[in-house]
């Protein structure tokens, strides 16, 4: 793999008016999700549902890419067709999570570290080999009393950056996620501050350790007030603190920042990226790469049913369409309406 083909598939995913699926849960976050509609988590389950979202006409003109979880990577549809098939049919780019999931940081109480660095070369090879062209990493920062502590920092910076480079070599476009959780009651200045601190040491961690940053992908969260506190910040916020706050911490050699939803209702992560493009240009494409803001809707329409496929497939439709239009500001809630019926 030469160092143009990353760069190219790094540009494609953050190609104007597109943006990346994130549907890498894994077996145990998929279940929370599946127990909303009330559906057991099996595999034939998920892989209907992954083969609904790879299956939706036109979805490609506005996402670029979707970020699988192995078993998916891995599996065929129905009709014996693998699904990395079904993604290339439609021009989505297929990408492969590769990190094993948070654990207790070690001495640190309240603070997690992300693993799976062992035999990483290995499985990146060998998704390769399979389809994938980009892949994802990510790590969890809790703000709470006293943290994020800088040994937090550190430690998920040091495995954000060996694992970025170990795609590199291996052919793959690293997708970076530090995650700032938004669950908290914090303010918007403290997660501004955090995200801060967090942008600065990951990108210390990438520079020490090589990492070509025109070959990546940041995905982080947006500069948001947490979940519990009573003052929440409009649209119009979020995107002037996030942008003030990326425009001093992410080098502009990076070529597209795309965002996670943490948990934002669908109209709201679309809201604040559409807001955010309202005023730019900015020096990197900022983009989406959403799981539950893209899925949530989706997943209620189709409810476990066969008979509401089509249904499914409209709402995962138009999420998708109304977060490519945010890529350009182009987003207004009234299009909302487009969606009737499901
Ligand atoms: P959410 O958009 O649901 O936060 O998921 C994105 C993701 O991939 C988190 O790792």
């Amino acid at each position: 793999m030469s160092t143009h083909e990353l760069k190219a598939v790094a540009k494609a995913l953050v190609a104007k008016g597109k943006g990346i699926l994130a549907a890498d849960e894994s077996t145990g976050t998929i279940e929370k999700r599946f127990q909303k509609i009330n559906l057991p988590n099996t595999e034939e389950n998920r892989r209907n549902y992954r083969e609904l979202l790879f299956r939706t006409k036109g979805a490609g003109q506005y996402v670029s890419g979707a970020i699988l979880y192995e078993e998916t990577l891995k599996q065929k549809a129905a009709d014996g067709t693998t699904m990395v098939d079904l993604m290339n049919r439609e021009g989505i780019v297929p990408g492969i999570k590769v990190d094993k999931g948070a654990v207790d940081l070690a001495g640190a109480p309240g603070e997690k570290v992300t693993e799976g660095l062992d035999g990483l070369r290995a499985r990146c090879a060998e998704y390769y080999k399979l389809g994938a062209r980009f892949a994802k990493w990510r790590a969890v920062i809790t703000i709470g009393d006293g943290i994020p502590s800088a040994y937090c920092l550190e430690a998920n910076a040091h495995a954000l950056a060996r694992y970025a480079k170990l795609c590199q070599e291996q052919g793959l476009v690293p997708i970076v996620e530090p995650e700032v959780l938004m669950d908290w009651s914090n303010s918007i200045e403290v997660c501004y501050d955090v995200t801060r601190r967090t942008l600065e040491c990951t990108f210390d961690a990438l520079y020490a350790q090589r990492v070509s940053l025109e070959e990546m992908l940041l995905k982080p969260n947006m500069v948001i007030a947490g979940k519990q506190c009573p003052k929440q910040a409009s649209a119009r916020e979020v995107a002037e603190e996030t942008i003030c706050c990326f425009r001093r911490s992410v080098p502009a050699a990076v070529p597209g920042i795309v965002f996670l939803s943490g948990g934002q209702s669908e109209a709201q992560a679309t809201e604040n990226l559409n807001e955010m493009n309202k005023l730019g240009p900015h020096p990197w494409e900022l983009s989406f790469s959403y799981g539950r803001a893209l899925q949530d809707s989706a997943l209620k329409a189709w409810a476990g049913q066969q008979a509401n496929l089509a249904k499914g497939q409209r709402a995962f439709l138009h999420r998708s369409k109304m977060n490519g239009l945010a890529r350009s500001g182009k987003y207004d809630s009234a299009m909302e309406k487009e969606l009737v019926g499901v």
